[in-house]
């Protein structure tokens, strides 16, 4: 970010305090909680652990040694049996625990005695098919019922998932296979997309052709009609024939606290996607309790996370943290401008849904369409609004504070990440004073600071790097099948310490400022990237011989990815060859990743050691001054870059 950004920020002078009407009511709204977990962070999680049942207590809270924690040890717990057997005990077996809204209109309600008969049912076919505990199972589905359903099979029987998002190219799916080394896949015929069928099932049969782990594929049926998918004889089934032959009832298996309870892979600065592990007692405990806290949640609440399934947010606040804590929890299976721009108010109305929890890229997007579509529906029903995923501009905070929550719902900007596997960072909306475009204090229990290069703790307004002191909870235990690389990533820039990859200040209240990344990792329009997989899929190409990958700022989108490649001789640098390159990266790795700029150049700006400057490459494409060449091999080959670009740009 811009250093003249970052000053506008902390002149950031607006507080929101929350009102006396909502502190009443909050789930939590004694501030020395604060001081209570300072004082002793081990009792505090303990006590917060009893937000779950257990089969057996934890005879130890924490055992920490950098970078391992292990925490609440000895425990015994399932996490199916905390999100859905528990509430079917209680009054709550009506309860809805999913409303399910699909992009064409349909809609469904699970209660939790439904999804209790679903899941037990669907984890008999998993053990029918041979799943057994610590085998790992993939998910690549649509925002349908079933993801969740197939999530909480897999725990209940002790066999970690690895979900993929649905947007993902057949190749990101067969890297992550394989990485896992998953026996089964479960996905969809497709979903829908803006009116489109995402072709899941057609990926998937492309992915599999590389990825021999796979024993069985289960196909769930969402679309239907007309809209046919082959089937492999011996390899496929469908869902729907398993389920009706399955038996009603299965046990769920008693796991250790410290046993695996999914894998979800991220972007990093390397190449290759990390297979970040939660384990189960811990990381239930940390998404349960935030979830109660952050997002003031209350029986009667209708609750909606617009995340997909397939990213950390969903992950932890669609499925473990909402039905820990016997929520109702709204998904919505499409795009929020389909068929029009007011999907998601329209959405809001007819649920009367209190609290909301979205990304700033969303909310940037409805500024841009205008407030005539919220204005075309009550939203009188919302309570609290949330934000998730990159940082918020204060422009974007108040407007979704005063046309999304009519000026009276406190907003929860949450900081946390795919590792810590729970919200750090947060404002707990019953007792903290909110500043537009901060994430305010550290959660209870919870211990960033911001360190400089030498690891000294930077001073109010000085930025610095984004680090956590003590352990949590939920936090990962390491990178599946990799331990140097997590070790290496996290904890080698200040030993003992976790090291976020981000950017922050605080100012002379105490609060963070969240600044964006400081490595090779991007955020576009909330999704995480990392640079360098873009550029090994451009080089992919044999038109390509050298492409070096930036995000650019983007007034929707956060960041948008720009991409300067060298191309090799024999190839013409022409509209048709950038169109080529941006759809080849899209097949590689998704959508999400197809850059909005191609650029094509002789040569790229690199340190006399062969780096390439990706700080200068950011000046260029976004018309700033370039900043300091001295260290460059040759000057001239950056000045020539910025030419160029501002010719093409025009
Ligand atoms: C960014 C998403 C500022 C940050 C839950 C982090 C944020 C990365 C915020 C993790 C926020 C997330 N303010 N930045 N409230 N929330 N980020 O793993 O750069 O997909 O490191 O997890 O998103 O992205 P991930």
């Amino acid at each position: 970010m811009e250093t003249t950004t970052i000053e506008a920020l902390l002149q950031e002078q607006r507080v929101f305090p929350p009102s006396e009407e909502f502190v009443r009511q909050a789930n939590v709204s004694d501030p020395s909680i604060y001081e209570e977990a300072s004082r002793d962070y081990e009792a505090f999680w303990a006590k917060c652990a009893e937000i779950l049942d257990w089969y057996e207590r934890w005879h130890t809270v924490l055992e920490w040694n950098p970078p391992y924690a292990k925490w609440f040890i000895g425990g015994k717990l399932n996490a199916c049996y905390n999100c859905v057997d528990r509430h079917v005990k209680t009054w709550r077996r009506n309860k809805a625990a999913l409303i399910w809204e699909g992009e064409p209109g349909e809609e469904r309600v699970l209660t939790y005695g439904d999804l209790h008969r679903e899941v037990q049912k669907f984890a008999n076919v998993l053990k029918s098919l041979g799943v057994r505990k610590g085998d790992r199972v993939c998910i690549y589905m649509p925002m349908v019922p079933e993801v969740v359903i197939a999530m909480l099979a897999c725990a209940r029987i002790g066999a970690p998932h690895s979900v993929v998002f649905g947007g993902f190219s057949a190749e990101s799916l067969t890297d992550r296979i394989n990485d896992a080394q998953a026996k089964l896949l479960i996905t969809a015929d497709g979903g829908w997309r803006r009116g489109n069928i995402v072709p899941l099932k057609r990926n998937a049969d492309d992915a599999l052709r590389n990825a021999p782990s796979i024993e069985k594929v289960i196909v769930f049926q969402r679309i239907g009609g007309d809209y046919m998918v082959p089937m492999q004889e011996g390899r496929d089934l469908w869902w729907h024939e398993l389920m009706a032959n399955a038996p009603l009832t299965c046990e769920p298996e008693p796991m250790d606290s410290e046993d695996l309870l999914y894998l979800l892979y991220t972007s990093g600065s390397t190449g290759k996607p990390k297979g970040i592990m939660h384990t189960t007692g811990g990381y239930l405990v940390g998404v349960a309790i935030t979830t109660k806290w952050v997002f003031d949640i209350k029986d009667e609440d209708i609750y909606w996370c617009t995340a997909d399934v397939g990213w950390v947010t969903g992950h932890s606040y669609i499925v473990y943290g909402p039905l820990a804590i016997g929520a109702t929890a709204l998904m919505y299976e499409g795009a929020p401008d389909y068929p029009d721009r007011d999907r998601f108010w329209a959405i809001v109305e007819k649920y009367r849904v209190n609290i909301l929890y979205t990304a700033p890229t969303a909310i940037r997007a409805f500024m841009k369409w205008g407030e005539q579509y919220p204005q075309r529906h009550d939203l009188s029903s919302l309570r609290l609004l949330g934000t998730v995923g990159e940082p918020i501009n204060p422009e974007a905070w108040m407007w979704y504070h005063e046309h999304i929550g009519g000026g009276r719902c406190p907003i929860v900007d949450t900081w946390w990440q795919t590792e810590t596997g729970m919200i750090l960072i947060t404002p707990l909306p019953g007792i903290t004073a909110t500043k537009p475009g901060s994430a305010t204090k550290p959660f209870p229990g919870v211990f960033p600071d911001i360190l400089d290069e030498q690891g000294n703790p930077t001073p109010p307004g000085r930025g610095g790097y984004l680090v956590l002191t003590r352990p949590w909870p939920a936090m990962t235990r390491g990178l599946y099948g990799d331990p140097e690389r997590f070790q290496q990533i996290y904890w080698s820039k200040y030993p003992g310490i976790y090291f976020t990859g981000d950017g922050a200040k605080r100012d002379e209240d105490g609060y963070f400022w969240l600044l964006g990344r400081v490595d090779d990792v991007i955020n576009v329009a909330g999704h995480r990237l990392s640079t360098m997989e873009i550029e090994s899929a451009l080089v992919d190409h044999p038109a390509v011989a050298e492409a070096a990958v930036i995000g650019k700022h983007h007034e929707i989108k956060g960041q948008a990815v720009a991409a300067f490649v060298i191309i090799k001789e024999g190839y013409r640098a022409d509209e048709q060859l950038r169109e080529e390159l941006k759809q080849h990266v899209a097949a590689k790795i998704g959508a999400i990743a197809r850059p909005d700029d191609v650029i094509f150049t002789a040569d790229l700006p690199k340190t006399r050691s062969g780096k390439i400057m990706r700080r200068l490459l950011r000046d260029i494409a976004e018309g700033r001054a370039l900043g300091d060449t001295t260290t460059l091999a040759d000057p001239a080959v950056v000045q020539a870059l910025k030419e160029k670009y501002e010719g093409q740009e025009e």
